[in-house]
């Protein structure tokens, strides 16, 4: 819901629980009022009238304050837009209305000196806490006016209210150690995160969240965070600035060297920079993600996901039809709904120096086509997918001996490979066109169900050698993986697609508005995965993070042996898959997976689209995650080791009622909701990696 108080300068928005207020001084600046529980139009009219802060010969009064921070005037605060032009820099917006569309709030700022047009957009819905702000800068000039160069435009600036201090809470990593969590106290300065890297990246995922003083824990107290919605490079800035104040500035690009040229009668749209207050801890605060991302963000999110099986791990480049149909035999049998053949089906990829970019299969692995094996994975009752990486190529193939042009790449310089490949440049019109047609044409050839999408390096030689305005390929290639996306999605609308790009380097909520699933790490370890996961979990659901029960010892990572019972249960906090060479398990193993399978298949939708509480985090002792969906919930918990002496704590649950029992599906016991809420549940955990699956049920629910 939208208010607009009386002198129509201020603006509150409200949603579930929590209410924004801005507001347009006399002067014609555009202040942040409130950002926390639901106010009403007069508490935000009461807001307005407290004084700023007085006049210091060398503070600005604006700094701290304002709802979007443009370079120009008496700021010191770092800019969200930051234009120029060859004679003038900066920006000076004047207020040039507003419009209230359904939930949205759009206002609207013009520059007679640019002829630029700013509108800041702002939606908050009455069932979620989540507030989407982003921005359009247009150039609202005549042909023949200089173009305008746009070295920062930030989809939004977050201003958090006056406390004695903050804690920011961040998921940072690096390849198959993705969405570590990490506190810490802010300190005065610029706390900056981001990738320059052209993707989203592994090092840091697009998300804050900040509590005051340090004294939210897991279930209460208020928690703000941040998550932008962009795939490419990315940069958020906390901002501690002298006076305590805080802000927070996200969008897309890494530096403030140019995002983009706008020519006349052209606009540029930020990403969505999403925020939202949670008063119930960081749980509350995940679970509102959760629920957003659940009605609004991923397509189709009410559908559960499949149990896939990957032939990665299995059998990595040596692959053939023969040994792809037993896996698919084995996975069937074990109550796999979708087969996947990842890396190695295509043209001269044999290893990893060649074959990306052609995208038709090899031969001598696949004699008649995908075709064969995609008819036999659906007799065998599963969907097929397979495995492709479009934005690259290796200099290997036959797509680069025909176009050396097509990639990123600086004249004169070497073209630095990572993985002995390198970058198309999306940027391009005909290269687009050209992946269009080749996937367009795949996923027409073959019945294709889904697509595993990768992306195996960074940009590095990011060069455009001919453009006018280079720079503007970083912005052009993630338009272009979005727009490739999109047509497909609308051309093959039973196709689904997972985001991938070497496990967990593009995890973003722009990729996820068109993905189905992400690839959560390389790291399949079970215990690894605990920690990956509780990161993961404080910004995504469920029901997108992939997860594969593979083989024990995980000989490509650590070496770690482990039960695949604690594997399984593992797995079955996400999206389960299994990944391990199937043909190597023994009889009693596939027997049990099979009973692992069934067990996920019941309890999935509770995983996947059931309200989340993280019980224990995985440090070292027990840990356990609880789900929970109208009368049912489900606990998943692990034990990384035990001392003599010391028991186990009781997992003390959530979300349930106190009032009502609980039969517990796996032992037959009944339990009062409040002694499980209070008491807590003992799991019988013992050993090292121990884990155990327990299913409670509202007792009297679904028995007749
Ligand atoms: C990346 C992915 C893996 C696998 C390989 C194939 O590393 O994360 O899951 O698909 O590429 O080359």
């Amino acid at each position: 819901m939208i208010e607009t108080a009386d002198s129509g300068r201020i603006w509150l928005l409200s949603g579930r629980t929590s209410g924004y207020a801005l507001h347009l001084t006399d002067h014609g600046e555009l202040l942040h009022l409130h950002w926390g529980p639901r106010l009403t139009l007069a508490d935000a009219e009461a807001l307005a009238l407290l004084p700023l802060a007085p006049h210091r010969p060398f503070e600005s009064p604006l700094d701290g304050q304002e709802e979007y921070v443009v370079e120009c005037g008496p700021r010191f605060a770092r800019p969200a837009l930051s234009v120029r032009t060859p004679e003038v820099r900066g920006t000076e917006g004047e207020f040039a209305g507003a419009d209230v569309d359904g939930d949205e709030l759009r206002l609207r700022f013009a520059d007679a000196v640019h002829r630029l047009g700013l509108t800041l957009h702002y939606r908050m819905r009455d069932d979620s806490d989540v507030v989407e702000r982003w921005a359009t800068v247009a150039h609202e000039g005549a042909p023949g006016d200089p173009d305008l160069e746009l070295l920062r435009a930030d989809a939004a600036v977050w201003t958090l209210p006056p406390r004695e201090g903050w804690r920011l809470s961040q998921l940072h990593g690096r390849w198959a150690a993705e969405s570590r969590l990490v506190r810490s106290p802010l300190t005065p300065g610029d706390k900056v995160l981001g990738s320059r890297r052209g993707h989203t990246g592994h090092q840091h995922l697009p998300w804050v969240a900040l509590d005051a003083e340090g004294t939210a824990t897991e279930e209460s107290g208020e928690v703000y965070g941040c998550a932008l919605g962009w795939s490419g490079s990315w940069r958020i800035a906390v901002q501690h600035l002298p006076d305590g104040r805080v802000q927070i500035s996200g969008g897309a690009g890494y530096d403030d060297s140019g995002l983009l040229s706008l020519a006349p009668g052209h606009a540029y749209t930020t990403p969505v920079f999403a925020g939202l207050w949670s008063p119930d801890g960081f749980g509350g605060a995940s679970r509102e993600w959760h629920a957003w991302q659940l009605a609004r963000v991923v397509p189709e999110a009410g559908r559960v996901r499949p149990v896939l099986f990957n032939s990665w791990e299995a059998t990595r480049f040596d692959i053939g039809e023969e040994q792809q149909r037993a896996l698919a035999g084995r996975a069937a049998a074990l109550g796999v709904e979708l087969f996947v053949v990842d890396d190695g089906w295509f043209g001269e990829r044999t290893h990893d120096a060649a074959g990306l970019g052609d995208w038709t299969p090899n031969p001598e692995r696949f004699p008649g086509g995908l075709k064969p094996l995609a008819d036999e994975v659906h007799a065998l009752g599963m969907r097929f997918g397979i495995w492709v990486e479009p934005e690259m190529v290796n200099p290997d193939s036959a797509l680069y001996r025909a176009h050396p042009e097509w990639v990123q790449h600086q004249s004169g310089r070497r073209r630095t490979e990572f993985r002995n490949q390198l970058v198309l440049n999306l940027a391009r019109p005909d290269v687009q066109e050209h992946l269009w047609e080749q996937l367009d044409g795949l996923l027409s050839s073959v019945p294709v169900d889904y697509v595993k999408w990768d992306f195996n390096r960074s940009f590095s030689d990011a060069g455009w050698p001919g453009e006018e305005y280079p720079q503007r390929l970083w912005i052009d290639h993630v338009r272009a993986l979005y727009g490739l996306l999109d047509r497909l999605r609308a051309a093959h609308p039973s196709v689904d697609f997972e985001s991938c790009s070497g496990g967990g380097g593009r995890i973003d909520l722009g990729i996820l508005s068109r993905t189905d699933q992400v690839w959560t790490s390389d790291n399949t370890d079970p215990l690894d995965r605990l920690a990956i996961q509780h990161g993961f979990s404080q910004l995504h659901p469920a029901r997108v993070m992939a997860a594969w029960v593979t083989d024990s010892p995980n000989t490509l990572l650590n070496g770690r042996r482990s039960s695949l019972r604690f594997r399984f249960v593992s797995a079955m906090a996400g999206v389960l898959g299994v990944g391990g060479d199937l043909t190597r398990w023994s009889e009693d193993e596939l027997a049990e997976a099979r009973g692992w399978v069934e067990l996920y298949k019941e309890i999935r939708p509770v995983v996947q689209l059931g309200a989340q509480y993280r019980l224990r985090p995985p440090e070292g002792g027990l840990s356990a995650v609880q789900y929970v969906r109208g009368d049912d919930a489900v606990v998943l918990a692990h034990l990384q080791a035990q001392h003599h002496g010391l028991r186990p704590p009781a997992l003390r649950l959530r979300g349930l009622d106190p009032a009502a029992a609980y039969r517990c599906l796996d032992t037959g016991a009944v339990h009062r909701g409040a002694v499980l809420l209070h008491r807590g549940l003992d799991t019988g955990l013992v050993g090292d990696l121990d884990a155990a699956v327990f299913r409670f049920r509202r007792a009297g629910a679904g028995e007749g």
